[in-house]
């Protein structure tokens, strides 16, 4: 039996770090959404563990145990042979190789009926349980904290990466300071134009930093406020991907087209962000 899962960008709308805990690791809050749009995986159980990449962005990509989506799999007591189609960047800041072993966990634990716990997922990234769960979540502590959020709705979106690559301890390496003020409360509420609001008053303490290693972060995040229809414009999680909300989806597509026609060079992709979890593609 094959499984086949989507492994869908992850995006932090906010992610506000206010702590350092004494082995270096940062105290994060972030509210979590996913894309519909992503990788593409197909697993099925094997003789030996077995790893192939394809599409528009395997290159570079291991195709062994340095592979995230290699290591969630030897997690469990079967070996797996996994079919990886790779469509989003890498180091990002959109979640790629945390997505992919997600993907596979959620696959392989359909395939064998045996669950991993959090811990053993958080090893692997701290992003991981959260792209587990696949639905919209404030992620806690250092990752490992989640909890579901009913009531998020869903946004037409743009993601843009304009092609630096930036690795995340290097980007909170560069973090002036770690005690920054917490999350406001979630809205109770499903209207958007309240979380719009609310969104608005967020932040992503992480900007700042990955902009000061890469400054055309701010030239993208320049082109994104100033397009036609942006609600709001952010980075996603260590940079240096960045995306733009609209009211709908012609106005994301066309936001789109606009952006990747003035910039070919830069990765650019209209999509919804949802709330609801993902299955399988
Ligand atoms: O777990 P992940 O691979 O995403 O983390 C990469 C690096 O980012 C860590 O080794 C650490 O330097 C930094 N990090 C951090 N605090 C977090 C998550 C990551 O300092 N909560």
């Amino acid at each position: 039996m094959i499984q086949q899962q989507l492994a869908p960008a992850k995006i932090n709308l906010s992610l506000h770090v206010t702590g350092r805990r004494a082995d270096g690791y940062h105290l994060l809050q972030s509210l979590v959404v996913f894309a519909d749009f992503g990788d593409t995986l197909r697993v099925e159980l094997a003789d030996q563990m077995a790893l192939n990449v394809t599409g528009p962005m395997a290159a570079g990509v291991p195709m062994d145990h340095r592979n995230l989506a290699w290591r969630a799999a030897a997690l469990f007591a079967r070996p797996a042979s996994i079919s990886l189609e790779k469509h989003l960047p890498a180091e990002a800041g959109i979640g790629g190789g945390s997505a992919d072993a997600a993907a596979v966990i959620r696959a392989m634990t359909n395939l064998t009926g045996t669950p991993t716990d959090l811990t053993a997922q958080a090893q692997l990234g701290a992003d991981v349980p959260v792209c587990v769960l696949g639905q919209a979540a404030v992620m806690q502590g250092i990752g490992e904290q989640i909890q579901p959020i009913a009531n998020c709705p869903s946004f037409h979106a743009v993601m843009v990466n304009p092609g630096a690559r930036l690795s995340t301890p290097s980007v909170f390496s560069a973090l002036q300071r770690p005690d920054n003020p917490a999350m406001t409360d979630l809205p109770q509420t499903r209207d958007p134009a309240v979380w719009l609001d609310w969104l608005r008053n967020a932040r992503n303490d992480l900007q700042a930093p990955a902009i000061a290693l890469a400054p055309v972060i701010a030239t993208c995040l320049d082109v994104i406020a100033d397009g036609p229809g942006c609600l709001l414009g952010r980075m996603s999680g260590s940079g240096a991907t960045c995306f733009g909300l609209y009211a709908n989806a012609q106005q994301a597509a066309a936001a789109a087209d606009d952006i990747a026609s003035a910039h070919p060079d830069w990765w650019v992709r209209a999509c919804q962000f949802n709330a609801a979890p993902c299955g399988p593609s």
